[in-house]
């Protein structure tokens, strides 16, 4: 069966100034009515230029441990390589002929792919989303054929930019492992080492007439250890807070960090993954391009032996990550 793109839906729903129903979500999720009113701080901001490393270590525990969310700046992923790939993703969704695209669909059961959210959430509702997943990282796990074909800069423009992000995610790695009072490589090696996957997601969120009813991304928290994204200039990344949904204000060119589940879990609770979801704009196109850093599907996960103690025990169960994304996606109770 055609499946019908986000962005389809979204020519003809502009032009009539409305939504279709599988779009409206229930009055405790729409933005319009759940969107917290009053003052929001900043995200915290980490500057990876500090040359007091251990201050660095302190304010992005802080922020992992608190907010599960944080800010990059200065975080050495020169503009213009950003600018390129957001460039080529741009191209991709907005010029590339349909059947280009379909080409390179997501198959059901396979994680990479162009695609539309199909199988509905519990409440039946739909997000206003087109996406594209594929791995950037590492070399020898890469499947060319579910990459654009167009522009013909897209495949440079990945490698380019996974050269500077992986070396800045290991450095995260080390900040966030000796913030647990560990050694500086246990929670790479803990999710797979040179192992670990980089997956990219491009969420394509066209101009939607009612922003205030619908969603892009329904609230959740990644399954990654981290994820870093980048937005393009439109904001609409809320994250819970105390209870209430607030939008992420971030600085322009800043990388945007999420604690995901994994590290929530080897960490034994101390990083805190966040609830954060997406919201749409009336009159512009909103992206984003997350990379969610994911261990190895058969590498079990569980708290740090280091971290649990009698007087600490494990909060979380030990699991294979691909059993945690089994639970997770099919909602069991992991
Ligand atoms: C996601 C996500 C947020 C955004 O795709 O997992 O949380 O800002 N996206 O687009
Ligand atoms: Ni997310």
């Amino acid at each position: 069966m055609e499946v019908e793109r986000v962005q389809a839906i979204a020519s003809r729903s502009n032009n009539l100034g409305i939504i279709p129903p599988e779009f409206i979500r229930s009055e405790h999720e729409q933005p319009g009515i759940t969107t917290f009113n009053g003052p929001v701080p900043e995200l915290p901001v980490i500057d990876l230029a500090n040359p007091d490393q251990n201050q660095l270590t302190r304010e992005m525990v802080e922020a992992s441990s608190e907010w599960g969310i944080f800010q990059l700046v200065n975080h050495g992923i020169p503009e213009e390589v950003v600018k390129e790939m957001q460039r080529v993703g741009k191209e991709f969704f907005e010029l590339a002929p349909q059947d280009e695209k379909e080409k390179i669909a997501k198959k059901p059961g396979m994680k990479e792919g162009y695609g539309t959210k199909l199988h509905r959430e519990p409440e039946g509702k739909k997000t206003w989303v087109d996406f594209l997943y594929h791995n950037i990282w590492p070399q020898q796990i890469l499947d060319y054929s579910v990459w654009p074909q167009s522009p013909p800069e897209y495949r440079k423009a990945h490698e380019e930019y996974s050269k500077y992000l992986v070396p800045l995610v290991h450095r995260l790695f080390e900040h966030l492992s000796i913030g647990l009072g560990l050694e500086k490589n246990v929670l790479k090696e803990a999710s797979g080492g040179e192992n670990q996957k980089f997956l990219l997601k491009i969420n394509y969120y066209p101009p939607c007439p009612r922003p205030d009813l619908a969603l892009g991304v329904a609230a959740h928290s990644d399954m990654s250890t981290l994820t870093l994204l980048v937005p393009n200039e439109v904001q609409g990344l809320q994250v819970l807070q105390d209870n209430h949904w607030v939008d992420a204000k971030y600085i322009p060119n800043a990388i945007i960090v999420h604690i995901g589940d994994q590290f929530e879990i080897l960490s034994n609770g101390k990083y805190k993954s966040v609830w954060h979801r997406s919201t749409v704009n009336k009159d512009q196109t909103r992206m984003s391009w997350p990379v969610f850093c994911e261990p190895p599907e058969d590498l079990v996960i569980g708290p740090l032996p280091q971290l649990v103690s009698n007087e600490n025990p494990a909060k979380y169960k030990t699991k294979k990550f691909k059993d945690y994304e089994y639970c997770k996606l099919n909602k069991i109770p992991q």
